[in-house]
């Protein structure tokens, strides 16, 4: 390897936040090499990077991060590590929650452990809102107990706190950001804006849960790669950022608006039985990361809406043959996993 590039390690770099971050890097640093380390399981897609062409600054390491031994190996040379991988999508949580555990957990023990063995400098660990749980008002700010209601944000929670211990016990200095829900191109067909997209087009109908009042704060993926890329250099060690852009909408709302830019009179809303355990409303304070980071949101929800109605359209290719039958479920946690 070059000797005077440096190794970033991304881990779940095939997945939607992931291969978004990448292409950011590529294009807005050229003193890194990226190491994708990805074990092509669910959520990811090998088209969402096949433009990127391996070489001095990219290389792709198929392998699964619950293995502490390949851990160890793929971060030998690693001046940094992004942590994305994991299992993410909650209604498949409630189905089957092992592979939660073993991708959102135990990857992260194996991760701080190789960190530490492996001296790495700088560390980003990917979180999400949902460790806080729901908020009825107000939001959370990063001093909030942690509260999760689904087996995939308690893995996420068990991982921030094993996180939290590596950085209080061994001084790892692990930059921990939980982000708000995000969107935009390269988002599996099983998530909530690109499944509405691709059944609109299909012109079938929208299912949402319990009428669809859940509220969550939406963030273009564009505006949380900025974010990470701040918080490499500028992350103060062993600190933890929310991340939020300020959008909070009801999933009617923005079945609505999606439903406005598609313009298909056959697909139209649905009420379907709600998830259990579901959470009534996300809401982050990210004052810090503005602050500490310098950070800010560049995209307007409506014209990033609307971008990424335009990139599910033009992609028909991408995500064709993943948006299968239980993919597109009406209510994928009663499916088998
Ligand atoms: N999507 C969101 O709205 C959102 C919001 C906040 C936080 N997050 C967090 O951001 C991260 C990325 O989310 P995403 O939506 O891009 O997920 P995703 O499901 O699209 O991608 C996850 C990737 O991780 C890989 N992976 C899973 N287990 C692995 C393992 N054991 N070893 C190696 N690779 C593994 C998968 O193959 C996949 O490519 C996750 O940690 C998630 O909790 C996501």
């Amino acid at each position: 390897m070059s000797s005077h590039l440096k190794n970033l390690v991304v881990t779940g770099g095939l997945g939607f936040i992931g291969s978004n971050f990448i292409r950011y890097i590529l294009k807005t640093r050229r003193d890194i090499r990226v190491t994708n380390v990805d074990n092509e399981s669910v959520g990811s897609n090998p088209l969402s990077l096949q433009d990127v062409i391996p070489g001095r600054h990219y290389r792709f390491v198929k392998g699964d991060l619950s293995d502490y031994q390949f851990t160890r190996r793929v971060l030998k040379s690693a001046s940094i590590v992004v942590n994305f991988a994991a299992q993410t999508h909650v209604d498949r949580s409630i189905a089957n929650a092992e592979p939660f555990f073993e991708s959102n957990t135990r990857t992260v023990f194996n991760l701080v452990r190789a960190v530490r063995d492996m001296k790495v400098e700088s560390v980003v660990h990917v979180s999400t809102d949902e460790v806080y749980g729901s908020i009825d008002r107000g939001s959370f700010d990063e001093n909030s107990p942690l509260n999760p209601s689904s087996p995939y944000s308690a893995t996420k929670a068990a991982a921030d706190l094993i996180v939290h211990a590596w950085n209080a016990t061994y001084k790892l200095g692990v930059v921990t950001l939980r982000c708000t829900n995000n969107f935009g191109p390269f988002q599996y067909p099983e998530k909530f804006i690109p499944k509405t997209i691709i059944r609109a087009l299909y012109g079938r109908e929208i299912p949402l849960y319990g009428g669809g009042r859940q509220i969550r704060d939406w963030i273009f993926v564009g505006d949380f790669c900025s974010a990470i890329d701040l918080a490499i250099d500028k992350g103060d060690p062993g600190e933890v950022y929310n991340v939020s852009a300020g959008n909070e909408l009801s999933n009617r709302d923005v079945a609505e608006g999606l439903l406005k830019l598609l313009t298909n009179p056959a697909a139209r809303l649905v009420d379907v039985e709600d998830r259990p355990g579901h959470d009534y409303r996300y809401s982050l304070s990210s004052e810090k990361a503005r602050l500490k980071l310098g950070w800010k949101p560049a995209y307007k929800f409506d014209d990033a809406l609307a971008e990424t109605v335009k990139w599910y359209r033009e992609h028909a290719y991408w995500w064709k043959h993943v948006a299968t039958a239980r993919v597109l479920s009406g209510t994928p946690w009663k499916e088998h996993w």
